[in-house]
């Protein structure tokens, strides 16, 4: 259980202490969950850099970039360990495909997140069966729903903790310490991609735009596919 003190603490720890705090307060059930985004790497080399007792795993949706499973490889070939990998129920996807089109996510909205919800949020739910704690790469310049997250908070509808590392570092903080500390990312950054999720609902973004401008970008509604909610 977190305390309020133990919450107090976390605020004002730094991300690597931070994760050294959770995983020896939650030593079998601190999950974490990865995307391979900038974020995401520096949580990945503080965790397996430290030999951290938490378990790191990604959603491959089915449409993610051939980049994706490059830098997946390349993680496990340099940490000498293995990131788990979900992916959604078959019988999920044929039955979207079949019934509604292969890309029927840019037909509409809801099917867009019925798409999110069968490829990113049920393995996401089977992911986080048996933990206590989930930790995420969200911060808070993100997005306006990502705005007001704090460092660590109850999760109700999960029934978990939520512990979000980096949600006060600036994008400058995460490219430091990606320099800093050598460690590979997904060559797509350097195509413009700044946030990056599945191939056909991802485009590159040009100066002056906001970095989640390239996520769904042919929509209006908020940019987030049901993994986050606050
Ligand atoms: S999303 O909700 O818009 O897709 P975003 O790409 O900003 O999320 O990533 C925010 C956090 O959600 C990441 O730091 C990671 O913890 C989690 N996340 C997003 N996509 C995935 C994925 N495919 N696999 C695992 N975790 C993910
Ligand atoms: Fe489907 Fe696009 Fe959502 Fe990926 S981001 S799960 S392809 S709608």
């Amino acid at each position: 259980m977190i305390s309020k003190e133990d919450a107090d603490i976390l605020k004002q720890l730094s991300a690597e202490e931070g994760l050294k705090f959770i995983s020896s307060k939650f030593p079998e059930t601190a999950v974490f969950s990865t995307s391979l985004g900038q974020e995401d790497q520096v949580i990945t080399d503080i965790i397996f850099r430290n030999k951290l007792p938490i378990k790191v795993f990604t959603l491959d949706t089915g449409r993610l970039f051939y980049e994706h499973y490059e830098l997946l490889s390349q993680n496990n070939a340099r940490y000498k360990t293995k990131t788990e990998v979900y992916f959604p129920d078959p019988s999920d996807v044929e039955k979207y495909v079949n019934e509604k089109g292969i890309n029927a996510f840019y037909h509409s909205v809801e099917n867009r997140k019925e798409c999110c919800f069968i490829r990113k949020v049920k393995p996401l739910n089977r992911a986080l069966e048996n933990a206590e704690i989930w930790i995420t790469g969200l911060r808070s310049e993100q997005s306006e729903n990502r705005e007001n997250m704090p460092v660590i908070e109850w999760d109700e509808e999960r029934k978990l903790y939520k512990y979000n590392p980096l949600i006060n570092w600036n994008y400058q903080q995460v490219l430091v310490y990606l320099q800093q500390n050598k460690v590979q990312e997904l060559s797509l950054h350097k195509k413009g991609f700044i946030s990056v999720g599945c191939q056909p609902c991802t485009r590159p973004i040009v100066e002056g735009e906001n970095p989640r401008a390239g996520r769904w970008w042919w929509e209006d509604s908020q940019k987030e596919c049901g993994l986050h909610t606050h």
